[in-house]
């Protein structure tokens, strides 16, 4: 679609979340001809301290719009001729999702059917659909690892909503003709990831001296990929991919949730003392795995970070920004922690 060094503007949704902030600081970086539109609500997930650093570059715009609000949003925007949409926005965490499972139907079904319809007013405009893993649903330790044919089959309110977008995406390419990509991506871990994720959680509980509540057995697996591979991987699928195609990335680094926690535990406490087994989440997926093969031949893309490395990366940022989180931790997350963990 866009040839680097082209003035291009790039309409970036979720931009205030964990890998929408993060796709934002690399576009920045590696497009300096780019022109960046953050669209975001600011929910709970959403930070202008993510993109602080960028806020003054007059390449940078910030647009407080929820998505939701169908007329909000054609407002906000008009006028406005992006060449892209990268579509980040979305409630993205399963146990809210099994807690109330409203918000994730208006904002991932409603909030991308109000962008698709936006989209289409933009003769030549691409759109990207940022999708999970998670609507393969779940392998067993022995299935081979989902590829972009496997058949949609979500378990989670979350990962059903998700499953949602996504065919309506594939719906307006068919049914309008609109330029689609649809990129499905395993679990990020990175700076800037909201608390109430697995790593994050983990290691500012590790660093408090709190209990780390494991689900279950442990013995879930997910495939980790540091959010730096991920957001190149966005990237490469907006600039190369075949419109209307599916793309996958994955970290090649399959790991049980307790040998992460351990691995994190250890790191900051000597000990895995912290670490205790709680009552299982509803419906968990036992498994998720990505064959990234496609991306590799088509796109060029493969990931860079090994997980070991990435994950040490990762603990010294939460380390070393306190106040980033700490920040976090006095509003309404510890409301939701109480409610979710309270139970456990
Ligand atoms: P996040 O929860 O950290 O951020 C979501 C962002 O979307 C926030 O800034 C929030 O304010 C914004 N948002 C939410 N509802 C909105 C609305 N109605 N209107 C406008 N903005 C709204 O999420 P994330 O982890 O960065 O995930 C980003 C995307 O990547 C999601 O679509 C998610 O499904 C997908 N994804 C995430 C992962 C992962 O491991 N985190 C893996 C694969 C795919
Ligand atoms: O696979 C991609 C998905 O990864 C994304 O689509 C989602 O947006 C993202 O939230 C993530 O979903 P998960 O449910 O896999 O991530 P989470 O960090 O919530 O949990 C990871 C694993 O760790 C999962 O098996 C549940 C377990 N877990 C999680 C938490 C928060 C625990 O055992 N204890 C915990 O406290």
């Amino acid at each position: 679609m866009a040839d680097a060094r082209d003035a291009k503007t790039i309409l970036v949704t979720g931009g205030c979340g964990f890998i929408g902030a993060n796709f934002v600081h690399l576009l920045l970086r590696e497009r300096p001809a780019w022109r960046v539109l953050n669209l975001d609500a600011l929910t709970y997930a959403g930070n202008l301290a993510n993109v602080a650093d960028v806020a003054g570059d007059p390449r940078y715009q910030f647009l407080r719009v929820d998505l939701t609000d169908a007329e909000a949003l054609q407002r906000a925007l008009a006028g406005v001729r992006p060449d892209a949409v990268v579509h980040f926005a979305a409630e993205s965490h399963v146990d809210r999702s099994i807690l109330g499972p409203e918000a994730f139907l208006k904002t991932n079904v409603n909030g991308t059917f109000h962008l698709l319809e936006l989209v289409r007013k933009w003769p030549g405009c691409r759109h990207v659909q940022v999708s999970t893993d998670e609507v393969y649903g779940s392998l067993s330790d022995t299935d081979p690892r989902f590829c972009e044919t496997t058949p949609i089959n979500p378990s989670s309110p979350y990962s059903a909503s998700k499953a949602a977008a996504d065919l309506l995406v594939q719906a307006y390419h068919h049914t309008f003709g609109l330029d689609t990509i649809t990129t499905r991506c395993s679990n990020n871990y990175g700076p800037y990831q909201f608390p109430e994720k697995l790593i994050p959680l983990m290691v500012i509980n590790s660093l408090a001296g709190k209990p780390l509540p494991v689900y279950g057995t442990g013995r879930n697996v997910r495939d980790w990929i540091h959010v730096e591979d991920h957001c190149r991987g966005v990237l490469a699928a907006l600039e190369r991919g075949r419109s209307g195609e599916v793309y996958h990335f994955g970290g090649n680094a399959e790991r049980a949730n307790i040998d992460i926690v351990r691995q994190i535990a250890v790191t900051l406490t000597g000990s895995d003392a912290l670490i205790q087994l709680v009552q299982d989440r509803p419906g968990h997926d036992w498994r998720y795995a990505m064959a990234t093969d496609k991306s590799e031949r088509e796109l060029g893309w493969a990931p860079q970070w090994a997980f070991d490395a990435g994950l040490r990366a990762t603990i010294d940022w939460y380390v070393q920004n306190r106040a980033w989180w700490q920040q976090i931790l006095n509003k309404d997350y510890l409301i939701f922690y109480d409610k979710l963990y309270g139970g456990r």
